[in-house]
């Protein structure tokens, strides 16, 4: 090689690197996941088999309290219940889809409807999803709270 295509490889390189880097670090995007994957607890509304669970709460309770790796992956439907999380590991739910483009297409929702007048104030206890630890992951779950307040004002003419 002469000198001079030496060098132009030199600055291709140092144009390219960054571009590298960033790639090396950046988790592809999937299209879809409708199974769970290897070694995760699985969450099913209906139909739950052996070893799964039919609510969020019921498989984060399953999970170790230790600083291991734990995946949850969520079957279709719409959970009514209150999650609450504060497991020390690192922590990813995974709520099945076959449509990642938007939060409309998801496929998994978890809802309920508490207000902070029952909560007497507290915010943190309203919460759908309570996420009282780090290192924490969620994919493709829709959470709702879907309460309404409803002002009836009664006036009386005299
Ligand atoms: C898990 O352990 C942490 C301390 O590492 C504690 O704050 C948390 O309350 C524990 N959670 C459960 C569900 O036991």
């Amino acid at each position: 090689m002469t000198r001079q295509s030496l060098s132009l490889l030199a600055v291709l390189f140092a144009l390219l690197a960054p571009l590298l880097l960033v790639n090396a670090g950046t988790v592809e995007k999937r299209a879809s996941r409708t199974s769970p994957p290897s070694g995760a607890v699985v969450v099913r509304k209906s139909g739950a088999q052996t070893g799964e669970y039919s609510t969020v709460q019921a498989a984060i309770k399953a999970l170790p309290n230790d600083s291991s790796a734990r995946t949850i992956f969520i079957y279709p439907g719409t959970y009514n219940e209150q999650v609450y999380i504060s497991r020390a590991g690192k922590t990813t739910i995974l709520g099945s889809t076959t449509d990642t483009s938007g939060y409309t297409a998801n496929s998994v929702t978890i809802t309920q409807a508490l207000s902070a007048g029952s909560t007497g104030g507290d915010n943190d206890l309203t919460a759908t999803l309570r996420v009282h630890k780090d290192n924490f992951f969620l994919y493709n779950v829709n959470l709702k709270n879907t309460v309404r307040f409803l002002l009836v004002q009664i006036v009386r003419y005299t």
